[in-house]
C-alpha cells in the first residue's frame, strides 16, 4: 500500500531542522521525467504530485506564485488548480524550453522531477533532463492514445537508458474509467515498444485532474490493480542501486597529495563495490595494486559503494592520475580509440564531420574527430536516413576516434563510462551528448611501431631543427609567392625543406576533395599529418594553404611539439585580394559561375594571435621572406 504523504510544516523545520534534514537524507532519491505536452495533462500530473505531497519547496512557490499572484505559501492550503494553473502559465512563457526540476517527498522517498518540454524542436532539452533520470512517465491522453510524440518519447528515454517506463495513461475520467479504452492503448502501445527493445514497461490509468490512482487506487477504476502512481514511483529499483552489483569502477577525479606521506585518488564510484584489500587495476595502464584504505572526511570506510564519493589509496607507489579509472582486476573496463556511437546534436550550428572536438567521458577529456554519420534516426518513425550531417535535434549512429585511447564500457551496461558529451574547441560551447555503442576491433589490431632512429636523430644529420611554417590566408593574397621565396632561401642556406602547395597537392593526395566546409577540414587534416611525417623526418616544412579554419589549424599545431608550428598570417584584405585577382577566380566567383569561395561566400576565419603577421599592402615579398626566415632561424 501507499503512505501517506508526509506533511511537513513550518513548525517541524523550525523546531528541529537537523532532525527534519537527517530524516529526509535516509531516504533514497528517485529522479525521474514527465514526457508529454501541456494538452496530455503533463501540468496537471505535476501539480497533482506535488499536491498531494504537500511538499513544494519556497523557490518553486515564489517562482509560482509570481505567475498566478494567487497560490499560497508552504504549509498552508494551496488551491489545486490554481497551483495547475500556475505551472502550467509557467511552462507556457520564458520557461518553456528549459528543463524545470521540482522536488517533492513521501514518507518513503524523495523525487526529482524533471519537467522536460515535449515539442520536437526541444529534443536536447528532454536528453539533457533524461541523463540522469531513473525513470520515464509517458503521459498519453486516454482520448488519443498512442501518438508520434508519444514513440518519440519512449525513443528518446530508451536511448538514454532509462530502464524503467511508465505508461501513464490521463484523463480516465474523461473516458468514462472504461478499462477497454486503457486495454486498447496498453496493446497499440506494447507491440511499439517491443519493436524498439523496451521489454518491461508499467501502464497505470490515471486521472491527475481528479487524482485516480495517483496515492492510492481509485474507486473508480475497480478492474485496475495496481499499483498506483505514487506506490510505484516509491519502489522501483534506482539505478544507484543495481550500479552496486556491477564490477567495481571508480574514475579518478583528483589526486590529493597533501604531504608525501599521502597519496590518496578521489572521485565518486561509478559502479560496484569496494573494501580494503581488494585487487585492483588502474587504467589504461593496466598496472594492478590493491586497496589500502578508503577515506572519507568522516573517517576510514569498511566498504563503499556506487554513487559514494570517496578517496582510495593503494598499497603501491603506481602511476594513476586524474582521468585513469581504478577498476576490479579482475573484470577491467577496456580502453579504446576508436568508437562507434550514438549522438544527440545540441547546438545551433551543425556537426561537422571531421572537425576535433573535445571529448569528455567520466573524468577523461581528449579531442576526437567524428565521421559522416552512418545513418540518421528520424526520431517520429524511426527510419534510418542517409546524412552528411547532423543538426540540432539530431540523432545519428557515426563512427568516432580519439586522439587517446579512453577507458570505457558500452553505455548500456554503464552510464557514466559510456556517456560522454562534445564540446566545441573554441566557444567551449557543450555541442552533443553520446552514448558509446562499443569500440572498433581495427582499432585494436593496428598498434603503434616503434622506430630505433627518431626524429631527433633524423634532424641531427640534417644540422637542422624540423618546423612546419603554416601559412594562411585568403586566395591570392600571396601565400604561393612568399613561400616559395622562403624555401629558395633555406635551399641557399642549405636548409632541407618541403613545400606543400594547397593547388598542387589539390592535384594528387587530396584531388577527390572539394571546397565545402568538410572538404577543407579533411583537406587540412591530410596536410597536417604529411606535414607532421615530415617534420618527424626533420624537414622545415612549409604549408601554402588558404586553411580558412581555427578550428584545423590549432588541430594541426596541437599534432606537432610545442613551438614547431609557426602560423603565418598573409594579411591582405579581400579587396586587394580581389583587385589583383591572379587567377580571375574573384571574378568569376562574383559572377556566381564559382560557389563556395572564400571571403566571398566561405568564411575564412583569420588569425588571433599569429606566430608572424605580413601586412601584404607594405610590405615586398622579398621583405617577407626575410623576416620569416629571420624569425626561423634567428
Ligand atoms: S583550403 O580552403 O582547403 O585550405 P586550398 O588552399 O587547399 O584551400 O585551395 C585553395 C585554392 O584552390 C585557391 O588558391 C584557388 O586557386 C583554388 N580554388 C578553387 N575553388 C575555390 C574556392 N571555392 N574557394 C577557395 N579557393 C578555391
Amino acid at each position: 500500500m501507499t503512505t501517506d504523504p508526509v506533511y511537513v510544516t513550518d513548525a517541524l523545520i523550525a523546531e528541529d531542522i537537523d532532525a527534519y534534514l537527517a530524516q529526509h537524507q535516509q531516504k533514497s532519491l528517485l529522479r525521474f521525467i514527465t514526457c508529454g505536452s501541456v494538452d496530455d495533462g503533463k501540468s496537471t500530473l505535476i501539480g497533482r504530485l506535488l499536491y498531494d505531497s504537500k511538499m513544494i519547496f519556497e523557490d518553486q512557490l515564489a517562482a509560482l506564485e509570481a505567475d498566478s499572484k494567487r497560490v499560497g505559501s508552504q504549509g498552508q492550503e494551496i488551491d489545486f488548480a490554481l497551483l495547475v494553473d500556475g505551472l502550467a502559465a509557467e511552462r507556457e512563457q520564458g520557461i518553456t524550453i528549459d528543463v524545470a526540476y521540482r522536488f517533492f517527498t513521501t514518507e518513503k522517498r524523495k523525487f526529482i522531477v524533471a519537467d522536460t518540454p515535449g515539442h520536437e524542436q526541444y529534443t536536447r532539452n528532454m536528453v539533457t533532463g533524461a541523463s540522469t533520470a531513473d525513470l520515464a512517465v509517458i503521459l498519453i491522453d486516454a482520448r488519443k492514445g498512442v501518438l508520434t510524440q508519444t514513440r518519440r518519447h519512449s525513443f528518446l528515454a530508451h536511448l538514454i537508458g532509462i530502464k524503467h517506463i511508465v505508461l501513464a495513461v490521463n484523463k480516465m475520467d474523461l473516458v468514462g474509467y472504461d478499462k477497454t479504452v486503457f486495454e486498447r492503448i496498453l496493446l497499440s502501445y506494447r507491440s511499439f515498444a517491443s519493436e524498439i527493445g523496451i521489454t518491461n514497461f508499467t501502464a497505470i490509468p490515471i486521472s491527475g485532474f481528479k487524482g485516480d490512482n495517483i496515492t492510492a487506487l481509485s474507486d473508480n477504476m475497480p478492474w485496475f490493480k495496481g499499483p498506483a502512481l505514487i506506490e510505484h514511483l516509491e519502489n522501483v529499483e534506482i539505478a544507484a542501486a543495481a550500479d552496486e552489483a556491477k564490477p567495481f569502477r571508480l574514475p579518478v577525479q583528483w589526486v590529493n597529495r597533501p604531504n608525501l606521506d599521502f597519496r590518496g585518488f578521489s572521485g565518486q564510484i561509478a559502479s560496484g563495490a569496494v573494501k580494503p584489500g581488494d585487487a585492483v587495476r588502474i587504467l589504461p595502464s593496466g598496472k594492478t595494486t590493491t586497496i589500502d584504505r578508503i577515506v572519507t572526511l568522516d573517517g576510514d570506510l569498511e566498504e563503499a559503494v556506487a554513487g559514494q564519493s570517496v578517496t582510495l589509496t593503494l598499497s603501491d607507489e603506481v602511476d594513476c592520475s586524474r582521468g585513469d579509472v581504478v577498476a576490479a582486476a579482475d573484470a577491467p573496463p577496456e580502453a579504446a580509440d576508436q568508437f562507434e556511437a550514438t549522438l544527440v546534436w545540441m547546438a545551433d550550428e551543425a556537426m561537422i564531420a571531421g572537425r576535433a572536438y573535445w571529448l569528455k567521458l567520466a573524468t577523461q577529456s581528449v579531442s576526437a574527430t567524428i565521421q559522416q554519420p552512418k545513418y540518421e534516426i528520424n526520431v517520429n518513425t524511426l527510419d534510418h536516413l542517409a546524412a552528411k550531417t547532423l543538426e540540432l535535434n539530431g540523432i545519428g549512429v557515426v563512427e568516432l576516434s580519439t586522439d587517446k585511447p579512453i577507458v570505457f564500457e558500452a553505455y548500456a551496461d554503464n552510464r557514466t563510462l559510456g556517456g560522454f558529451i562534445l564540446i566545441d574547441k573554441l566557444t567551449n560551447a557543450t555541442v552533443a551528448a553520446g552514448m558509446l555503442h562499443f569500440s572498433l576491433r581495427r582499432a585494436q589490431n593496428v598498434h603503434w611501431q616503434a622506430s630505433d632512429v627518431d626524429r631527433d636523430m633524423r634532424a641531427n644529420l640534417k644540422n637542422q631543427r624540423p618546423a612546419l611554417l603554416w601559412f594562411t590566408g585568403l586566395s591570392g593574397s600571396g601565400k604561393s609567392t612568399i613561400a616559395n621565396l622562403v624555401e629558395k632561401k633555406l635551399h641557399r642556406m642549405n636548409r632541407h625543406s618541403f613545400l606543400l602547395d594547397g593547388d598542387n597537392v589539390r592535384h594528387g593526395l587530396n584531388r577527390d576533395l572539394g571546397f565545402t566546409e568538410a572538404d577543407r577540414i579533411e583537406n587540412i587534416r591530410r596536410v597536417g599529418e604529411v606535414a607532421k611525417l615530415m617534420t618527424d623526418a626533420g624537414l622545415i616544412v612549409i604549408t601554402a594553404f588558404i586553411s580558412p579554419f581555427r578550428a584545423e589549424r590549432e588541430m594541426v599545431r596541437a599534432m606537432l611539439p610545442e613551438g614547431e608550428f609557426i602560423e603565418i598570417f598573409i594579411d591582405t584584405p579581400l579587396e586587394e585580394a580581389e583587385r589583383r585577382d591572379v587567377k580571375g577566380l574573384y571574378k568569376k566567383a562574383r559572377a556566381g559561375q564559382l560557389k563556395n569561395f572564400t571571403g566571398i561566400d566561405s568564411p575564412y576565419e583569420a588569425p588571433e594571435t599569429p606566430e608572424i603577421r605580413i601586412d601584404t599592402t607594405v610590405m615586398s615579398p622579398e621583405e617577407a621572406a626575410d623576416l620569416i626566415i629571420d624569425r626561423l632561424l634567428g
